[in-house]
């Protein structure tokens, strides 16, 4: 059982393979140069990668422009190289997730391009196409100021097509029953090659209606159901993982009632609020957050993540939030994003400042779900705001102060990586947090052990506990007759706290998980706890001070 649902208790590390680890000395990363870095992964801890595209692309948004669906960029290696990889993961028990981009193609892809040529050709209703310029094409765009539009005149079609991300990237009629097969074969072929699930990009825009006439777009759900079953059918313990950003009223939706459509989803409200408050210190719309996503399947789960590739989107915030958020971190325009987010990575956003960089990790180890880490973040990376929009925070992975980070022998790698001040390769790169018993990689690896000791986190129901103060954030976790306790100051003045934990099984003790700072449930009922300022805790209730009660496993 635990070891099918493997995903409610993994640890997700995401990376892009062109800024990884550049094995052949062309400045682009490949699968070779991941493969020597699989024994880096495997002692860090986590038990997942995600992979972002890798497929052939024009490359004009890092891959999210697949022109080949069955194959490998010759950039980032073969097909071949491909199956070492996943091999090599396996046998380190690492599963591998690779990104499914099908809400759309690159207009480089074959099937747009016949498409486009011939109004009778097989796939030209593969694409949504339109005579004339629809009412809303002004309407419904990703990337506000950057694009100017969703539905862009082709020449050579003689016609309009839809696209809700850029004018490069068609949407595909996902409901044409063709292109869903086509969707489900492609998630055959790359099971076949080893993977043990899909990130599903922009979900909430493949199961949706599209074209001309369509202005408010009716969700077929129906499709995720048929996605779950195809790939359970195929590989019993394949997950889905489902980028959409949605309310929490439509999350049941996305899960399905009995836990029959995505397995997993990103949780973007979870992380809005958690920025806000740790910009704020304000922990109240974060707790709101916790139990309005709460109500879930008991197979499901969400994926949770600090930074990711894209923007931190701040969308779902009110207006006074975002802009709490923007002041904190991201004040200046430059390090803004399409008007909702932010570009930066963490570590600049939090001022390199260790505390805080602990308390965002130990709540994203600790809040309910699983933790997916961005490479880099391990060691605090910065970012590049030279770099245009989402770039900046895409720069290659800095191994040691050998020239170019240790990212490539090449003279001038495609992309630049960060040299120079505080978070230049010079200074922070794994090789020598490596040999530093206190860097900031070994306590990853440690609390990284640390989650995986605390099963209820991923399994059990959660409860936020009253801590009398906003800044404070508790939650109880309670598994098979073990709970865990995690508590957390978010603001920069140390506390005092007075709670009640609930039951402790018959003994008074909170055990330390972290450090020998024990604490006892007094007579009143009550825990008092000092908390340092971005102080943080996590015990396990009831004395047992080993982690868990095998027999009830
Ligand atoms: C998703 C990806 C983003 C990409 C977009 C278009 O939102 O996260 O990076 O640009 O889809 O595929």
């Amino acid at each position: 059982m635990i070891n099918d649902l493997w995903y409610k208790n993994a640890v997700v590390y995401c990376l892009n393979l062109s800024t990884f680890m550049d094995a052949d000395g062309d400045g682009v990363g490949d699968f070779k140069g991941l493969m020597r870095r699989l024994d880096y992964l495997h002692g860090l801890g986590i038990t997942a990668i995600w992979l972002m595209p890798f497929q052939p692309s024009p490359g004009r948004d890092h891959g999210y422009d697949v022109s080949d669906y069955y194959n490998v960029d010759p950039r980032y290696g073969t097909l071949g190289d491909f199956v070492e990889f996943t091999h090599a993961a396996k046998s380190r028990g690492i599963r591998v997730i690779i990104d499914l981009v099908v809400n759309h193609t690159s207009d480089q892809h074959p099937w747009f391009q016949e498409a486009r040529r011939d109004p009778k050709s097989r796939h030209r209703d593969w694409y949504v196409w339109s005579d004339r310029k629809p009412a809303n094409a002004g309407t419904g765009m990703v990337f506000p100021g950057v694009q100017k539009t969703t539905w862009t005149h082709d020449k050579l079609a003689k016609a309009y097509y839809f696209h809700r991300f850029y004018e490069f990237q068609p949407d595909l009629n996902t409901s044409h029953p063709e292109v869903h097969a086509e969707i489900l074969k492609i998630m055959g072929f790359w099971i076949e090659l080893g993977v043990a699930g899909f990130r599903m990009d922009a979900v909430p825009f493949i199961i949706s209606g599209k074209g001309p006439e369509v202005d408010r777009p009716v969700e077929h759900f129906d499709m995720l159901r048929s996605f779950r079953e195809f790939v359970q059918w195929r590989q019993g313990d394949a997950v889905l993982l489902a980028e959409a950003n949605i309310l929490p009223q439509d999350d049941l939706k996305y899960f399905g009632d009995d836990g029959d459509r995505m397995h997993m989803c990103f949780n973007f409200q979870v992380n809005q609020t958690l920025f806000y408050a740790l910009a704020s210190a304000d922990t109240r719309p974060l707790a709101k957050a916790l139990n309005a996503t709460e109500p879930r399947p008991a197979t499901a789960q969400w994926g949770l993540f600090l930074r990711n590739h894209d923007e931190l989107d701040l969308g779902r915030l009110t207006e006074k939030q975002r802009r709490t958020v923007f002041a904190a971190f991201g004040p200046d325009p430059c390090m803004q994003l399409y008007d909702r987010g932010i570009r930066r990575r963490l570590a600049p956003m939090l001022d390199g400042d260790r505390r805080r960089m602990e308390l965002a990790y130990s709540l994203l180890f600790t809040l309910p779900g699983t933790p997916v880490l961005r490479y880099g973040d391990e060691i605090g990376m910065g970012d590049d705001l030279s770099l245009p929009e989402r770039e900046c925070a895409r720069t290659p992975m800095q191994w040691s102060t050998e020239p170019n980070g240790g990212f490539t022998k090449a003279k001038t790698p495609e992309v630049p990586v960060i040299s120079g001040g505080p978070y230049g390769f010079e200074r922070i790169n794994a090789a020598i947090q490596r040999r530093n018993p206190e860097s900031l990689l070994n306590w990853m690896e440690r609390i990284i052990r640390m989650r995986k000791e605390c099963p209820e986190i991923g399994w059990g129901r959660f409860a936020v506990i009253d801590a009398g103060d906003p800044g404070v954030l508790a939650l109880r976790y309670d598994w098979r007759n073990n709970a865990v306790l995690v508590v957390h100051n978010l603001k920069d003045k140390p506390c005092e706290v007075a709670l009640d934990p609930g039951p402790t099984g018959g003994s008074p003790r909170l055990t330390n998980l972290l450090s020998e700072d024990h604490a006892d449930v007094g007579e009143d009922g009550r825990a008092c706890l000092v908390l340092e300022a971005y102080g943080y805790r996590w015990f396990r209730v009831g004395g047992l001070d080993y982690i868990l009660r095998r027999s009830d496993l």
